[in-house]
């Protein structure tokens, strides 16, 4: 039998619980042994909850324990979790985690220490939910260069979108209605503000890679400067607006960005909705893969650590080899990057400004709508930044794919 601690009982500490509980006897013929959840750690307590006589609230108390053989990590947030993960690897325990905060900031770090161990530190959940992602980058594709990553990383932001375009109903109401289903971070801005999806892109990043990429280094724009006027303006030009994590590698140069942007209505990912996360991985052999899954939630994301769970009982004294050096991938400003751009402008910009700024624009109109908007030609990000600047009256802009 393999024993289990979870730290953290909240949304996906939870849902791990009862994915290892409600699927036991499937699993145990699986892999050839229960497992079994032996202590849960969390500040509250759970009282009438079936598991709330294993709620202990020190760690230490599950650091003393000799019995548990693999510690699932749900508490979110860099700390107390990398104490607590870190004490867990350095004790021989394997380590399951869905923090993205954790692996994006410390990933490295801990995967070495599990190499040296012969454990595993596994962290499916921290990117796409229950989106297998990891693993196929890791395992299934070690016989390619994975030249680029894109996808749609965040639940919550995707489930905004989708509701503000379909129902019509406002970004704070989208947002309640996703902190309601369990999407949302605790903190809002994590989520509307790219943090979330920048973390996960710079974890994909790294394993592209094998080598550090610093979260801190991507460049990050979230949705909170999207209104309903822009939903309807992407309705008329028949496209939708999508957040999006994006890297790829061009001539030795790494590039990564997180930021929404406007794709063609038949483009796949602007059939990817609520919240579900869909990502592309272009690999130099195999050519374009897309994977597709709920990217947050309780039971989907915590499908993913029960999967990592099972999958360090299964190799018990074996590591999983993950190629994440701890040195540090420097990458290239994505102000070279050439692309179009659609602009909102006050009603009082003169077409002349506008065409002198920009060149040849075509422009977009949102009936009963009283101002400027325009899609420019093809330019560079630092042209558009530099010739944005000297205008006034710019009410908003979006990137098109
Ligand atoms: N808040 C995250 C999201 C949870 O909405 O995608 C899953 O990482």
């Amino acid at each position: 039998m393999a024993n289990v601690a979870v730290l953290g009982y909240g949304t996906i500490g939870a849902g791990v619980v009862k994915v290892l509980q409600t699927n036991e006897a499937v699993i145990t013929k699986r892999i050839g042994e229960k497992v079994e959840v032996k202590r849960i750690l969390d500040l509250r307590d759970f009282p009438g909850d079936p598991n709330e006589d294993k709620v202990v609230h020190d760690y230490a108390v599950i650091e003393n324990d000799p019995d548990i053989d693999v510690v699932v990590e749900c508490m979110g947030g860099v700390n107390p979790a990398y104490k607590f993960v870190k004490a867990a690897l350095l004790q021989g325990r394997s380590v399951a985690t869905s923090n993205k905060e954790l692996v994006a900031s410390h990933g490295a770090e801990l995967i070495a220490i599990a190499a040296e161990k012969e454990i595993n530190f596994l962290f499916e959940a921290s990117v796409g939910g229950g989106i297998p992602i990891i693993r196929p980058m890791i395992s299934g594709l070690s016989a390619d260069e994975i030249e680029s990553v894109r996808g749609i990383l965040n639940g919550t932001t995707n489930y905004m979108l989708t509701r503000m375009e379909e129902a019509g109903i406002s970004f704070d109401e989208a947002l309640r209605e996703a902190q309601e289903k369990g999407y949302a971070e605790l903190h809002p801005e994590a989520d509307v503000d790219g943090y979330d999806a920048c973390r996960k892109i710079a974890i994909l990043t790294s394993i592209a890679c094998e080598a550090q990429v610093d979260y801190e280094d991507i460049y990050t724009e979230g949705i909170s400067r999207i209104t309903t006027e822009d939903i309807s303006y992407a309705r008329i030009m028949k496209k939708k607006i999508k957040l999006l994590g994006s890297s790829w590698k061009e001539d030795g140069h790494v590039f990564a960005m997180v930021a929404p942007f406007l794709l063609d209505e038949d483009h796949p990912l602007s059939g990817v909705n609520d919240v579900f996360n869909a990502i592309f991985v272009h690999g130099n052999m195999v050519s374009d893969l897309m994977f597709y899954g709920k990217g947050a939630g309780s039971l989907p994301t915590a499908s993913a650590v029960a999967n990592d769970v099972l999958d360090c009982v299964k190799n018990k004294g074996r590591n999983i080899k993950i190629c994440w050096d701890p040195e540090k991938v420097e990458l290239t400003d994505c102000s070279d990057s050439v692309r179009r751009f659609f602009v909102r402008m006050t009603a009082d910009t003169s077409d002349e400004a506008i065409g002198a700024s920009f060149g040849q624009v075509e422009k977009v109109e949102l009936p009963g709508l009283d101002e400027k908007a325009f899609i420019t030609p093809a330019m560079k990000e630092a042209d558009y930044t530099r010739t944005a600047e000297q205008l006034e009256g710019i009410i908003n802009r979006i990137r098109l794919d």
